[in-house]
């Protein structure tokens, strides 16, 4: 999709220029968390489907869609800052800063509170990314960049409720699932990112179903690790 999709880009926001793209394009290289250029890419393309069935000002949901990522404090730093992106693009800096703070998840529990359409929009384009066979690739790639076990039995799914506890908890690639992206579909705002998750939720639990088969066998799959209660489109 790339090349073809970055040039669609720029004519939509023509205050972007290719010289722009490249830089920002630059600061993503060498991202193996998952975080990387084609994640941007395709939450722009996710944000671009729901804006034109939902609305909403695309000019202010591009922009936040190809930002949204840029200070990320567990990610490296960018090769832009959201200061640079704002005045390169001639847009209201408080507004887009205010946007890409709103960005991210609290966990199970966590609530946005009320945001407005393109905020949403690209919150659910973000979220859409983390589930599906793209999700489960991501996750695993997270936790391989940080060291993080696969899955081990002995592990626990903390159900966060606060940020910090978010942000502390996971034992395992395998428990974030049960922590965050079988809860991720409840939390999608728009009709038509709801619509895009279902099968995404599917595919979470599809995956998880043979992984428990795999690594269980005969024997009994631990009650906490069921998945019926997830089995609904997102509980
Ligand atoms: P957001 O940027 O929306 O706050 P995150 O950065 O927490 O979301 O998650 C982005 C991606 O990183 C997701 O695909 C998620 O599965 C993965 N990820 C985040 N934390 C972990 C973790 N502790 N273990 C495995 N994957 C993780
Ligand atoms: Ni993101």
């Amino acid at each position: 999709m790339d090349s073809n999709f970055e040039q669609r880009l720029l004519r939509a926001l023509p205050s972007l220029s290719p010289e722009f793209l490249k830089k920002l394009r630059s600061g993503f290289e060498g991202d193996c968390t998952g975080h990387d250029w084609h994640h941007v890419l395709r939450v722009v393309r996710n944000a671009w489907k729901i804006q034109q069935s939902e609305g909403g000002d695309l000019l202010r949901v591009l922009p936040l869609a190809l930002a949204h990522d840029l200070e990320d404090h567990k990610l490296e730093e960018k090769s832009v800052s959201l200061s640079e992106f704002s005045q390169e693009l001639n847009y209201d800096r408080d507004l887009l800063e205010r946007d890409v703070s709103k960005m991210g998840f609290c966990g199970a529990h966590g609530s946005d509170g009320d945001l407005d359409l393109e905020v949403q929009i690209v919150l659910d384009a973000d979220r859409l990314d983390a589930i599906g066979a793209i999700g489960v690739s991501r996750c695993l790639a997270f936790g391989g960049a940080r060291s993080q076990l696969i899955f081990h039995p002995e592990g626990e799914a903390l159900e966060a409720k606060s940020r910090e506890e978010y942000l502390k908890s996971c034992s395992s690639s395998i428990h974030h699932f049960y922590e965050k992206l079988l809860h991720i579909t409840k939390h999608i705002h728009t009709k038509t990112g709801k619509l895009m998750a279902e099968a995404r939720h599917r595919r979470l639990i599809e995956f998880l179903e043979g992984f428990l088969e795999e690594w269980y066998g005969e024997d009994e799959i631990p009650e906490e690790l069921n998945l019926k209660r997830f089995s609904g489109d997102g509980e």
